[in-house]
């Protein structure tokens, strides 16, 4: 099947473009993509939920000039191609709401183009190529995003390095709530680069404290400590807001999950709106929480 998985980051979101760990697992929603065969000059890729349809003719899809240009950059991955395809993607994530759906999107249409030209090629290879997918939308993605799309599980990721898988036991429960929408990751990621600039060594430092605490909350994780794995998640929230990603309302959406009862809570992604994420541990608290957070908006079991 042609998957792509969406994923959350529980740790390290925007440090790890500047080469820090970054913590993230895939979640249960993702992208399936099916490709037929077409007697049409052009690939055409449908996204069904969100009623885009779009080509790699030669005029833009109004509206849609990204999406449209990364699927003529997996089309060109297929030089000697013997026909063009219809690809149908049914996305079951919320778009630009820091679950990568992007990413997802492209892993599910390179596997998709794959099963069509009946190519069988490594994970390693989807990842590389989903890469050049990805930076049509955020111009210096770190990878983590593709990395979780084409793998799945859990993992730590360091730009540049191959994933790490972890297995946690007990497995932890996690929830995500949609604040809105967001300003593109790319514009967020250009805002911390800017900050960066500004104050290398501050920022530097922000950027050395989410590592560490990226490691004190593997180290929970490994360890089934989650109420340690809830505090870190509450640290890196803090200086998520050091580096303006967040907003009032995922700040007011982390305050209300963690008086509910959840372990920690944090926004996920590339902020500035999205999504936040909240550990919550038993079935009484996952409830509480869920409630709690209904209010600002959807609440997704990841
Ligand atoms: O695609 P998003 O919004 O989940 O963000 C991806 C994570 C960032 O660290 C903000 C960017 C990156 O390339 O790693």
């Amino acid at each position: 099947m042609a998957y792509g998985h969406g994923k959350v980051i529980l740790f390290g979101e925007h440090s790890v473009v500047h080469g820090r760990p970054a913590l993230a697992r895939a979640v249960s929603q993702g992208v399936e993509v099916r490709g037929k065969p077409s007697p049409a000059s052009v690939t055409t890729l449908h996204i069904d939920p969100w009623k885009v349809d779009l080509d790699t003719g030669a005029a833009a899809n109004r509206g849609h000039e990204a999406l449209q240009r990364a699927l003529k950059i997996a089309r060109a991955f297929y030089p000697k191609a013997p026909f063009e395809l219809t690809l149908r993607a049914d996305v079951r994530l919320p778009g630009g709401a820091g679950m990568g759906s992007s990413a997802a999107i492209g892993v599910a249409v390179l596997r998709a183009m794959d099963e069509a030209y009946g190519e069988v090629r490594p994970d390693e290879d989807i990842f590389k190529r989903s890469l050049e997918w990805e930076k049509v939308f955020h111009g210096n993605p770190s990878g983590v995003d593709n990395a979780m799309a084409t793998y799945g599980g859990m993992a730590l990721y360091v730009r540049g390095q191959p994933l790490a898988p972890l297995a946690p036991s007990p497995p932890i429960r996690l929830l995500a709530a949609y604040s809105g929408p967001s300003p593109s990751t790319e514009r967020m990621v250009s805002s911390v680069r800017e900050q960066f600039e500004a104050d290398p060594q501050g920022v530097g430092r922000l950027f050395d404290e989410i590592r560490d605490i990226v490691h004190t909350g593997k180290s929970a994780l490994e360890a089934g400590d989650h109420a340690t794995l809830g505090s870190c998640m509450d640290a890196n929230h803090e200086r998520l807001i050091k580096l303006k990603l967040s907003t009032d309302k995922l700040n007011q959406m982390v305050a209300a999950a963690r008086a509910a009862g959840a372990l920690g809570a944090k926004l996920t992604g590339g902020g500035g709106g999205g999504c936040m994420i909240a550990l919550v541990k038993g079935q009484e608290e996952h409830a509480a929480v869920k409630a709690a957070l209904a209010p600002f908006g959807p609440v997704y079991d990841v």
